[in-house]
C-alpha cells in the first residue's frame, strides 16, 4: 500500500463516518417544529449527499487496497495485525451490500433490517480499521514474522 492509498482509504473512511453519524443523529435524534419539513435539520440531506457520493470512491480505494495489501497479507499468512485486519475485512461485504439493498428494496421491514446491518457493520469496519492501525502487535507490527513484500501498485 502506498502513502496515497493509505491517505485515500483513511480520509474516505473519516468522511463516511462523520457524514453517516451526523445524518443518523439529525434523522433519529433531532426534531423540527415545522410540520411540513422532510428533514429535521437543513443540513440533513447534504450529509446523505456527501455520504452517497464518497461511498463509491471509498469502495474503489478498498478495491485497490485489496489487491495491493489485503490479498498479499492474507495469502502469505502474515501474523501481525491479522485479527484486526480480518475484523475490517469481514465487515466490508455486509457494509457495502446493506447500503445498496437499503436503496433498492421496497419492503419497509427489509429496508429497516438493511439499515441495522449497515449501522452495525460500518461501525465494526471503522473500529477494525482504527484498531488495525493503532494496535501494533508485538511492538513493531510489520517487522516481525510474516511481513511480506507488497505489490505497491502504481499510485
Ligand atoms: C464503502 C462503505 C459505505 C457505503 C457504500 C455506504 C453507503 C451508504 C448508502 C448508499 C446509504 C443509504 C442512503 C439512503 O438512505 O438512501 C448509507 C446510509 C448510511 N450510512 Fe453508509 N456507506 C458506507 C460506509 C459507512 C460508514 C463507514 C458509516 C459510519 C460509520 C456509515 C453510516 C451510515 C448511516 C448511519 C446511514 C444512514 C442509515 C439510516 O438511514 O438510518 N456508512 N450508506
Ligand atoms: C488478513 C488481513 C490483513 C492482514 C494480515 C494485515 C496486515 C497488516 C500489517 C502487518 C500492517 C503493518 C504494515 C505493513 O506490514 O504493511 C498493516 C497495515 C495496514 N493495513 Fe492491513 N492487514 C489486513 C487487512 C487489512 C484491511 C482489510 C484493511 C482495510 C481495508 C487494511 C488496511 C491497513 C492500513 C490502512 C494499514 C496501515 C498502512 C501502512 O502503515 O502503510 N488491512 N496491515
Amino acid at each position: 500500500m502506498t502513502a496515497l492509498q493509505r491517505l485515500l482509504l483513511n480520509s474516505t473512511a473519516v468522511v463516511l463516518t462523520v457524514t453517516g453519524a451526523l445524518f443518523a443523529w439529525m434523522k433519529y435524534f433531532m426534531t423540527t417544529d415545522d410540520p411540513f419539513a422532510v428533514a429535521n435539520h437543513p443540513w440533513q440531506p447534504y450529509m446523505l449527499d456527501v455520504h452517497v457520493i464518497v461511498a463509491p470512491i471509498a469502495l474503489f480505494v478498498i478495491g485497490v487496497v485489496w489487491a495491493t495489501h489485503v490479498k498479499p497479507k492474507h495469502e502469505s499468512g502474515t501474523k501481525p495485525r491479522r485479527k484486526t485486519g480480518l475484523v475490517a475485512l469481514w465487515a466490508i461485504a455486509p457494509m457495502v451490500l446493506s447500503a445498496y439493498f437499503m436503496q433498492v428494496l421496497t419492503n419497509e421491514r427489509l429496508v429497516e433490517a438493511m439499515r441495522v446491518i449497515h449501522w452495525v457493520s460500518s461501525a465494526i469496519f471503522v473500529a477494525g480499521l482504527l484498531a488495525h492501525q493503532l494496535v501494533r502487535m508485538n511492538g513493531n507490527g510489520a517487522a516481525k514474522s510474516g511481513a511480506v513484500a507488497e505489490d505497491r501498485g502504481v499510485w
